[in-house]
């Protein structure tokens, strides 16, 4: 029979950690379905390493200036088969994954990233949304696959670019909605109510759209600054 804590995640940071904060946060607010078992950086100095000692989480540093690409990779797998996950969450970890390492975890690894994809792939999405004139701007939650930014997508919010919008303010705008939509989704995943399967994503057996659930962020609640 299986515990509340079954499904075993993974976080995977490179910075500041407010996502992982989020999942911390909402692991303690409320009874969910999976624990934080880990928490692997590519960074020593990192912010999240910190929010997750706080928190009683185990750590692994694997410190991608320390290595050659081939063997961080290798570093890292060995980092995240230790904790045995069920699911690895990436929250800001900044090294791209190689097919190989993708495949070992097939759709068990999630990934959060802000624009609404498929826009904005990559970095500086915020300042390529301002200058592109866009008016709306928002937050992706997907399965990793061997394209960057490129898996299927379970979930999106939207949040408006509003005319006086700097990045800062709009970045602001999109994490109080990524704080939100990650750990929802991470949710759903330890519930076993989402699939993948051969990119097709279903919630609760019905098959998404190829933008993942349309959400709206509760007006209820502002993180932004976690
Ligand atoms: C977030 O904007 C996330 O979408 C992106 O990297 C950033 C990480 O922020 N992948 P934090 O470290 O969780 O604060």
């Amino acid at each position: 029979m299986e515990t509340n804590s079954a499904c075993r995640v993974v976080v995977l940071i490179g910075g500041n950690g407010s996502n992982l904060q989020a999942l911390i946060d909402d692991t303690r607010q409320h009874n969910r379905s999976y624990s934080i078992v880990g928490v692997i950086s590519h960074r020593p100095d990192a912010y999240g390493l910190i929010r997750a000692q706080n928190a009683s989480i185990a750590t692994t540093v694997v410190d991608h200036r320390q290595y050659d690409a081939q063997a961080f990779e290798s570093a890292l797998l060995d980092a995240v088969k230790a904790y045995s996950p069920t699911l690895i969450v990436m929250a800001g970890f900044m090294r791209i994954l190689t097919a190989e390492f993708v495949d070992q975890f097939p759709t068990q690894i999630l990934n959060i990233h802000p624009s609404l994809l498929p826009k904005f792939r990559g970095l500086h999405t915020h300042q390529r949304a301002l200058e592109a004139g866009e008016t709306e701007h928002g937050v992706s939650v997907h399965y990793v696959t061997k394209e960057l930014d490129g898996g299927p997508i379970i979930a999106q919010i939207k949040v408006p670019v509003l005319p006086d919008d700097e990045v800062d303010t709009l970045k602001d705008r999109v994490f109080t909605a990524e704080h939100w939509l990650y750990p929802q989704v991470v949710e759903w995943y330890a519930q076993k109510r989402l699939k993948c399967v051969e990119n097709i994503v279903t919630l609760d057996g019905e098959r998404l759209g190829p933008l993942g659930l349309q959400l709206t962020l509760p007006t209820v609640r502002s993180n932004a600054n976690l």
